[in-house]
């Protein structure tokens, strides 16, 4: 009888172990660690990525813009870090400035979402991530830690590096700068603040999840749990609407009412209501002022993801990414002309903002969201399309939006138009609904979205699942080991393959380490998630996003450590130095044969 194979696990330890000896040399630029095909359910200290393509560091928190030296730790002053990247990268653009006579991506623009913080792993003394002890100008550099930054990257000697201190880079944060406000709600009385008696300017923007990105050369920001920066407790009509997004009543995560009126509700009662927007930025312009688009609502946008109907109108996707929230679509009054980018600035301030009503029989509704029809007018307390804005959630459920298992990220397929929408979970769901048979839904599910006519403006579409997360014991629909849940962000590569990460917390459970997930979408392999990668212990991979040429992935490697602390960080990763904390870092992942992303996979 034949030698019995060694066992998968055994073969995988062996490689993780040469790999780890290797960079342990600094043979390769920084520390991640090869393992073959199929890869571990668990997660280690470090970033595990198959064998066959090779990853780059490109930036991490701390590293400064201007030279690209990293600031030391604990970061003391907010002017030093709002001069470096951000905390917590999520979101990422990709906008190209250059390319090769074949297409070959060599330049471009990241633009890149900073969503929050983890005190606890950037300083000492912090001792908790809500609420943490911090010193006056600590508070500052924690706003200036989120917001965005507008990096310059550059294919050198084959490989992406950032461009320190290139004329297009800019950081967005709490502290500035200053955001336009437009659209149907600009101006409204509820946006009127001591500090701006217009309603029309707000300083800066925080909690930006993941995004989009427009034909036109702009980066869309999503503002997602904007209730984690407001602190104080308020009574009467604004504290009914400040609830509906859990800010009336709560202490805030982020201490920032103790340095800034802004941010306590007592004092600055509508200062929330200038959060919660999709911020449009020009990312090829530093000096233009970034415009926050009222007219596609006020609530915890994921996402925007945008697309265009048949007729030219621009189409954004949005989720609210909280249980029972719901998934909304915004169409343009005018359409986008490709002969005149320019001109798309301002597109988004009128049109038509709907919100889902998913059935049983597979159909999906679009209702949509208008002052004065239905059951949206005054009787209802709206006064104005700008009332409907501010309270887009309370809107929604008043026209009958379907509630929905956090619905995160949004993408549509290059090759069908299909629409993929991700929702991480329920845990506190206990009927079934017309849009998951799952009660609670812990492990997450996606749905395809298939517009009727193939139009993104139909008022109609056709909707399936494509996956239920988790193993088959537990309502999961795919096979085998290497199965997916609590799918957050997603990403379309040229061939139309498409990519989901997975945010989902340590469970006791079971021993699952996010990662990254190649799922496809059609064939006799449908819906049966293959992980590609995963990331170091506590971080969460966000913001998947291919250049244009195929070539590389980027991905954002958010919160390495989360849930331990300064002292006994779960990973130092990526610098592994005792004089570091584990960094935030924006990674790009290439073949080794230097083919296309995936060509082979
Ligand atoms: Fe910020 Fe919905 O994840
Ligand atoms: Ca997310
Ligand atoms: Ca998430």
């Amino acid at each position: 009888m034949p030698p019995s194979p060694p066992h998968l696990r055994e073969l995988v330890h062996r490689q993780l172990g040469r790999r780890q000896f290797i960079g342990a040399l600094g043979v390769i630029g920084f520390n991640y660690q090869h393992a073959p095909l199929p890869l571990p359910q668990s997660s280690n200290e470090h970033l595990l990525i198959p064998k066959g393509y090779k990853a780059t560091r490109l930036i991490s928190w701390g590293d400064r813009l201007d030279n690209g030296e990293t600031l030391t730790f604990p970061v003391n002053y907010a002017h030093e870090q709002l001069a470096s990247f951000g905390y917590n990268n999520d979101f990422i653009a990709f906008h190209l400035l250059e390319s090769d006579s074949s297409g070959r991506a060599l330049r471009g623009l990241l633009s890149v979402n900073h969503e929050y913080t983890n005190p606890s792993l950037m300083t000492p003394h912090a001792h908790s991530d809500h609420s943490p002890h911090l010193s006056p100008e600590e508070i500052k550099v924690d706003m200036a830690a989120v917001g965005h930054s507008v990096i310059e990257v550059s294919r050198v000697s084959g490989e992406w590096q950032v461009v320190w201190g290139s004329p297009y880079q800019r950081r967005l944060s709490a502290l500035g700068p200053i955001i336009e406000i437009s659209g149907p709600a600009a101006g409204h009385p509820r946006l009127q603040t001591s500090a701006d008696p217009t309603g029309t300017q707000v300083i800066g923007t925080f909690s930006n999840c993941a995004g989009g990105q427009t034909p036109w050369g702009t980066t869309l920001i999503a503002e997602e749990n904007i209730n984690q920066g407001f602190y104080g407790r308020l009574e009467g009509d604004e504290a009914e609407s400040h609830r509906l997004m859990d800010i009336a009543d709560q202490s805030s995560r982020h201490p920032w009412h103790l340095v800034d009126d802004r941010f306590h509700i007592n004092r600055e009662p509508h200062e929330p209501n200038r959060f919660g927007w999709v911020v449009e930025l020009d990312p090829y312009d530093p000096q233009r002022a970034p415009v926050k688009r009222t007219a596609l609502g006020r609530f915890k946008h994921e996402c925007a993801t945008c697309t265009l109907t048949k007729d030219g109108r621009v189409v954004i996707y949005s989720g609210d990414d909280q249980e029972g929230e719901f998934l909304y679509r915004f169409v343009s009054a005018k359409p986008y002309h490709p002969e005149d980018p320019k001109a798309g600035w301002g597109l988004l301030d009128e049109g038509t903002l709907s919100v889902a009503h998913f059935k049983e029989s597979g159909e999906l509704e679009w209702r949509p969201l208008i002052y004065g029809e239905g059951v949206l007018t005054s009787e209802s307390g709206f006064q104005s399309q700008g009332d409907i804005l501010i309270d887009t959630r309370r809107a929604a459920r008043l026209v009958g939006a379907t509630p929905l298992d956090r619905p995160e990220d949004v993408e549509i397929s290059p090759k069908t138009g299909k629409v993929y929408v991700m929702l991480t979970q329920s845990k506190s769901r206990r009927q079934v609904t017309p849009a998951c048979h799952r009660a609670p839904n812990l492990y997450g599910h996606i749905l395809e979205l298939t517009p009727l006519g193939n139009d993104h403006g139909a008022r109609g579409m056709e909707w399936t699942p494509l996956v239920l997360g988790g193993p088959s014991q537990e309502g999961g629909t795919q096979r085998g080991e290497g199965w997916i849940k609590n799918p957050d962000n997603g990403a379309f590569d040229q061939e139309g393959g498409f990519w989901v990460t997975a945010d989902a917390k340590a469970s006791a459970k079971e021993s699952f380490g996010n990662g990254l997930w190649r799922c496809p979408v059609d064939g006799d392999k449908r819906g049966q998630a293959i992980r590609f990668c995963t990331v170091p212990s506590g971080s969460e991979p966000c913001g998947p996003c291919f250049t244009p040429d195929g070539y590389t992935l980027f991905l954002a490697i958010q919160h390495p450590g989360e849930g331990s602390s300064w002292s006994l960080p779960t990973t130092r990763w990526p610098d592994f130095r005792s004089d570091r904390p584990p960094r935030p870092t924006l990674i790009a992942i290439e073949r080794d044969d230097g083919n296309k992303f995936n060509h082979t996979y």
